[in-house]
């Protein structure tokens, strides 16, 4: 079933084709992900809690950890998560995203492709699945599908899936987005200014298949400050904010630890 979300721009081009060339690519690596950038101040918070969550889940569960990162774009979160598990694929529709991930995750078994179109590019099963900053601007029909193919490859019935929501419609972000959308619309850029908010997220989830055993929060001041000289006090002030507490349910980058349900 597809999933209304109620912030959201119409699309110039399909989120399946947005990677596909060269700019894009160095865009999401150079700019999206440079040093000292705020999705990569939100990484640096999220990566060891996903550390620590793979170990529990490992010591666990006992035997071999297999993990698929779907959408591994240029292998940020695979090449992170891939020390804690005992073997790891992603895949992604872009060639020139996989590309740069060839790069990271020397161990991977990487694959180009679509999932709903080929399935010899997935295992039977898999203990683990991430799916990082792809809900969010996928369309609507896209996630579900995605998300139900997942489900199919995800041990049952304690496999792990980890997803994250990167615009939260309930956040201190909403805003400045208002203010983008209002400007995309007299001036088209192509922009992705997708919003969804955390009850969205849920019932997407469980529309598809997962229940959300434990939702994290990342980032809870305006993106805006970090390119102020108050950075340091808001990096900190985040970080503090950050993790599994009840105003997490406002935090811009939303992170859902799922089972299968
Ligand atoms: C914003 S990037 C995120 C990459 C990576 N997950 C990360 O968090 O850094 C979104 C990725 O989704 C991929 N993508 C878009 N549509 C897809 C599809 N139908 N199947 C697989 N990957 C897709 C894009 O090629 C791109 O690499």
């Amino acid at each position: 079933m597809a999933t209304k979300t109620a912030h959201a721009m119409p699309p110039l081009m399909s989120y399946s084709d947005r990677f596909q060339n060269a700019a894009a690519v160095e865009s999401y690596e150079g700019r999206e992900y440079g040093p000292g950038s705020y999705a990569a101040t939100v990484w640096q918070g999220q990566l060891p809690v996903l550390e620590r969550t793979l170990k529990a889940y490992r010591a666990a569960h006992g035997g071999p950890v297999r993990l698929l990162d779907f959408a591994c774009g240029t292998g940020r979160v695979l090449a992170g998560l891939a020390p804690w598990v005992d073997a790891a694929d992603g895949v992604d529709i872009s060639e020139a995203m996989v590309a740069v991930a060839r790069g990271k995750c020397p161990g991977a078994r990487l694959a180009v492709g679509d999932i709903l179109t080929r399935p010899d590019l997935l295992q039977k099963e898999y203990e683990v699945i991430s799916c990082f900053r792809f809900l969010l601007n996928a369309e609507p029909a896209l996630r579900g599908r995605v998300l139900r193919r997942l489900r199919e490859v995800l041990r049952s019935p304690d496999g792990m899936l980890l997803v994250n929501v990167h615009g939260n419609a309930r956040s201190l972000r909403h805003p400045a987005l208002v203010w983008r959308r209002r400007r995309e619309r007299s001036r088209p850029t192509g922009e992705m200014l997708n919003e969804m908010t955390a009850g969205e997220a849920r019932k997407l989830l469980a529309d598809n298949g997962f229940e959300v055993v434990n939702q994290q929060g990342y980032g809870m001041l305006p993106p805006s400050l970090h390119r102020t000289w108050l950075r340091p006090l808001v990096v900190a002030a985040d970080r503090s904010l950050a993790g599994t507490h009840w105003w997490n349910r406002w935090s811009i980058d939303m992170l859902f630890i799922c089972r299968p349900n």
